[in-house]
C-alpha cells in the first residue's frame, strides 16, 4: 500500500486504508501545540487584515530585525521561509548533485528534497536498542565522503534530544572534513533545558540552523520558518527563493510571536505534565516508547513487529497516529503520536486500553 508521506490531513490515511473516518476522529499525527495559537493572534486578527492589500516586504526586514535582536544575530545571517519546509527545499537546491548523509530515522522531507535534486544520498542508522544514541566519532568514516549532513534536534520522529556537547563534537568532525551540518531545530522550543546552539555559529562556519514557527505557535496554516547561517550561504539560498514568498500576514504574525516567552513556558509545562501521565500509562500497559524531549513520541505494542493491526484499530476508533513506513529503520515497527490536550490524550489511553482488552494474548 502507498501510505501518505506526512502526518496531518488525516482524510488521506482513511482514503488509502479504505476505512471510514469517524466524525469525531482526533488527529495525533501532526505535532502541533495543543494549546493552539497564542491569544495575541486572535486579538490582532482584524489588524492583520490591513496587510492584505499590500505587497509584503520581500526582505522581511522588520521580522529579521526582531529575530536577530532576540537571539544576538546579524540580520544578514537570516533568511525567512514560507515554513521551514521552504528552507529545506532551498537547501536542496544548493545541495544539488552533492553527497548528503541522513541520520535515520529522520524527517522524510530531507530525503525527498535530496532525491529531487539528484543528491548522492547516504544513510547512517541510529538504533532503537540504544535509544537512538548518536556517537559522532562513529560517523567520521561516512562524513569524510559527504558534503552535508542533516541532524534534526530534537529528532523527528523519535523526539530524542542531542545535547550541545554532541552537536559540537559532530560540528568539529564535519568542519575538519569540509562538511555542512544542517541542524533542523523545528521543535527546539519544546525542549526543557534546551541549550542554545546559535552561538556555535561563531565557531563553526559549516553550521546551518533551521527553525519553524509552525509547531510551538500552532500556525501550520500560516507557513513561517527561518534559517540562520553564514552571510554567504544566506545570499546563495535567497537566489532560489521566489519573490514575496512569505505573505504579509505571516510576516506580521512572526513579529507578534517574537515576545511570547510566557506562552512557550506554559506550553512546555503542559506538555511535560501530559507526557509524564501518558508515559506512566504506557509503562503499565507494557508498551515501548521513545524517551522524547519534544511534543511527540514513538510508541509500539511490543507484541507486534509491524504495527499495522494496531494502527488500523486506532483509525477505526477515531485515533489517527502517524505511521512510520517511510522512515528507514522504523519501517512500520513504531507509531508516532503528538501530545495533545488532556482530554484527547485520555481518549487515546481509553482506545489503547480497549485494544489491549480485545487483544489480550500474544499476537
Ligand atoms: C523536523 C521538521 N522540520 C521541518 C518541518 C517543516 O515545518 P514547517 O511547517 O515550518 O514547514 C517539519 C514539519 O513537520 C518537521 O517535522
Amino acid at each position: 500500500m502507498k501510505w501518505p508521506m506526512h502526518g496531518a490531513n488525516p482524510q488521506y490515511i482513511y482514503e488509502k486504508t479504505n476505512l471510514e473516518m469517524p466524525v469525531d476522529a482526533i488527529d495525533f499525527s501532526a505535532n502541533i501545540n495543543p494549546l493552539g495559537p497564542p491569544p495575541i493572534l486572535l486579538e490582532m486578527w482584524n489588524d492583520l487584515f490591513q496587510t492584505v492589500h499590500l505587497y509584503p516586504d520581500p526582505f522581511a526586514s522588520r521580522l529579521k530585525e526582531k529575530i536577530s535582536n532576540k537571539y544576538g544575530l546579524h540580520p544578514k545571517q537570516l533568511l525567512i521561509g514560507n515554513g521551514a519546509a521552504e528552507i529545506i527545499s532551498l537547501l536542496g537546491r544548493i545541495l544539488a548533485g552533492k553527497k548528503v548523509l541522513l541520520l535515520q530515522p529522520a524527517f522524510s522531507e530531507y530525503e525527498e528534497v535530496c532525491r529531487i535534486n539528484q543528491c548522492d544520498i547516504h544513510h547512517h542508522y541510529l538504533s532503537a536498542e540504544t535509544g537512538w544514541e548518536l556517537i559522532p566519532s562513529k560517523l567520521e568514516k561516512d562524513i569524510r565522503h559527504v558534503d552535508a549532513i542533516f541532524l534534526c534536534n530534537p529528532n523527528n520522529p523519535t523526539g530524542i534530544y542531542y545535547p550541545k556537547q554532541i552537536v559540537e563534537e559532530l560540528l568539529a568532525i564535519c568542519k575538519k572534513n569540509n562538511c555542512y551540518v544542517i541542524l533542523d531545530e523545528a521543535f527546539y522550543d519544546f525542549v526543557i533545558g534546551y541549550e542554545d546552539m546559535l552561538p556555535l555559529l561563531k565557531k563553526f562556519s559549516n553550521l546551518i540552523v533551521i527553525r519553524s514557527m509552525t509547531k510551538m505557535y500552532s500556525i501550520p496554516g500560516i507557513r513561517l520558518g527561518y534559517v540562520v547561517a553564514s552571510e554567504e550561504l544566506i545570499v546563495q539560498l535567497q537566489q532560489f527563493q521566489s519573490q514575496w514568498s512569505i505573505n504579509g500576514i505571516a510576516l506580521r504574525v512572526g513579529e507578534l510571536l517574537m515576545g511570547q516567552e510566557t506562552f512557550q513556558n506554559k506550553t512546555q509545562s503542559y506538555i511535560e505534565e501530559e507526557k509524564e501521565r501518558l508515559f506512566s500509562f504506557f509503562r503499565k500497559a507494557q508498551f515501548a516508547y521513545s524517551n522524547s524531549a519534544a511534543n511527540y513520541y514513538l510508541l509500539r505494542d511490543t507484541r507486534l513487529t509491524d504495527q499495522k493491526d494496531f494502527l488500523t484499530f486506532l483509525l477505526n476508533n477515531g485515533i489517527i497516529a502517524r505511521h512510520t513506513y517511510n522512515y528507514p529503520s522504523l519501517e512500520g515497527e513504531w507509531l508516532r503520536f503528538a501530545i495533545k490536550s488532556r482530554l484527547e490524550n485520555q481518549q487515546l489511553q481509553g482506545v489503547v486500553a480497549k485494544w489491549k482488552q480485545s487483544h489480550p494474548l500474544s499476537l
